[in-house]
């Protein structure tokens, strides 16, 4: 068995990977869920591993799946596997419960966005490094995007030039997720929306393509041409 990547940064990692994967149709979690032969979350950790900021992953796995997780992230990359919740914060909460404390900067990442680039892992990390308390990379949006009533009437359309598709991983100063959590009252898609909740100032940084989340089937066909 080769060796792992070093994994000897000062940042944690963790990755919500507990989610079902409805919108891809059948075929069990998404995380485990093929791409090139091997599992999405496979994917998504090997290319954490080789960012060199990255001094420790946590991956938050489907409840009844947690050993073979284990098993089969082993060859990857060292990792420290939790039974995930019902929705994704509480899977990022079970996650970020575990964290060693010498880690101050914690990124959260979807096992979804499985071809994140090492890059982007570096630049949000660099960010929280620079003073940023919350980090998040982003992209223009390129449609346009209307609002729409419930009987399918355009409402209006939405000016779109200060708009921006957010990815992960998003980055934060340890206390900043920690207290985003606790404050949480209800569900978010994700951390950066519970860091504004508690008035905590969201830095951007660009995002990049290949970061892009696996939901739908198509999804993961573009997924299989990029590999
Ligand atoms: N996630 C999680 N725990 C949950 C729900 C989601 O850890 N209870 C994770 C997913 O595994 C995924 C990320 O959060 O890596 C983003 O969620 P999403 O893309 O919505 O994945 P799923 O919830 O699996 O997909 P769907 O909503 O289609 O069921
Ligand atoms: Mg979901």
């Amino acid at each position: 068995m080769t060796a792992h990547a070093a994994v000897c940064g000062d940042v944690a990692v963790l990755v919500p990977a507990a989610g079902m994967g409805v919108r891809l149709g059948p075929g069990g979690p998404k995380a485990l869920r093929l791409l090139g032969g091997e599992p999405l979350l496979v994917h998504a950790v090997r290319r954490l591993a080789l960012a060199p900021s990255v001094g420790c992953i946590v991956v938050a796995a489907p409840a009844d799946a947690v050993p073979f997780v284990e098993e089969m992230l082993a060859p990857v990359a060292p990792v420290t596997v939790v039974a995930g919740g019902a929705t994704r914060q509480a899977s990022v909460a079970a996650a970020l419960a575990v964290v060693p404390v010498e880690f101050d900067i914690v990124l959260v990442h979807d096992a979804a966005r499985a071809l994140t680039p090492p890059e982007l892992v570096e630049s949000v990390a660099e960010a929280v490094r620079g003073g940023h308390g919350a980090v998040i990379p982003v992209l223009p949006v390129v449609d346009t995007i209307k609002r729409v009533s419930d009987s399918g009437v355009v409402v209006d359309t939405v000016e779109r030039s200060s708009l921006r598709a957010v990815q992960t991983p998003q980055g934060f100063r340890r206390d900043v997720l920690v207290k985003a959590h606790e404050a949480a009252v209800d569900e978010h898609t994700d951390d950066a929306g519970l860091a504004e909740r508690i008035g905590v100032a969201v830095q951007t940084v660009p995002g990049a393509e290949a970061a892009m989340k696996i939901t739908r089937p198509f999804d993961l066909a573009v997924a299989s041409l990029l590999l």
